[in-house]
């Protein structure tokens, strides 16, 4: 059972976070509304510094602003903090709206003090993994867990390429958090589509973020073809 009480991607479990790092800025609580009327249940939101990652997002500012439209929605701001030192910045995205705070391994010295900072400003903690980051660096805060994040990219850029290694990843990510007994959700972000959405959710992911992949095109579309991806034919 997931720790976040909500399950309204109507024809299965998994949970869509739709990235907003993929809407149009100039119209992003419009494009953001249309992604959630369509079934999108969270809002991934990606934090970027230019320096843990080559390029600049957006921040807590932005985040605030979307808030309203969340909480009417009832939908959960995931946020994906790809900064270094994130520690400084905790409180911000927590008095911002976050629900979920996730941070990257690669980017935190003391990630067991990090995880429990998050948990005492009332966010669900998670960790993200590079894809060049072992999945058994968590064996020993996995029980501390909320959610892990399995990146499949390298983080930094919506629109690329699916790593195809992550599948098997996401398999030994979901025996680890199984073998410590913990009930942190497993989320895949970078290159998720509708074609290979299954692919992930077979291989144990909970929740899919995408950006290009709703919000290129037709987004009530985009998502009608990734809750296709996962209805069961019987
Ligand atoms: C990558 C970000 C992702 C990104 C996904 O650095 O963390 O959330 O927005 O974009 P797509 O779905 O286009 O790969
Ligand atoms: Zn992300």
């Amino acid at each position: 059972m997931s720790v976040f009480h909500h399950h309204a991607y109507h024809d299965s479990p998994v949970i869509l976070a739709a990235s907003i790092l993929g809407a149009d800025f100039g119209r992003l609580e419009a494009h953001t509304r249309e992604a959630l009327d369509a079934g999108a249940e969270w809002i991934h939101v990606d934090v970027m510094d230019g320096r843990f990652v080559p390029n600049i997002s957006l921040g807590a500012p932005v985040m605030k602003d979307l808030r309203a439209l969340a909480e009417e929605k009832g939908a959960l701001m995931d946020v994906h903090l790809m900064i270094e030192r994130p520690d400084r910045y905790l409180e911000d995205f927590a008095k911002a709206g976050a629900n979920i705070i996730t941070v990257h391994q690669e980017a935190c010295r003391h990630l067991h003090r990090t995880i429990h900072a998050i948990k005492k400003l009332g966010c669900k903690a998670g960790v993200a993994l590079n894809p060049a980051t072992p999945v058994s660096t968590m064996e020993d805060v996995a029980a501390d867990l909320d959610l892990l994040l399995v990146m499949s990219v390298n983080p930094g850029f919506a629109g690329q390429a699916y790593i195809l290694a992550t599948t098997e990843k996401l398999r030994r990510a979901k025996q680890l958090l199984r073998a410590a007994d913990s009930s942190a959700l497993l989320e895949v972000d970078g290159g998720v589509t509708s074609e290979n959405a299954r692919e992930a959710t077979d291989a144990g992911a909970d929740v899919l973020v995408a950006a290009s992949a709703i919000f290129r095109g037709d987004i009530a579309a985009n998502i009608e073809a990734f809750r296709r991806s996962q209805m069961r034919v019987v």
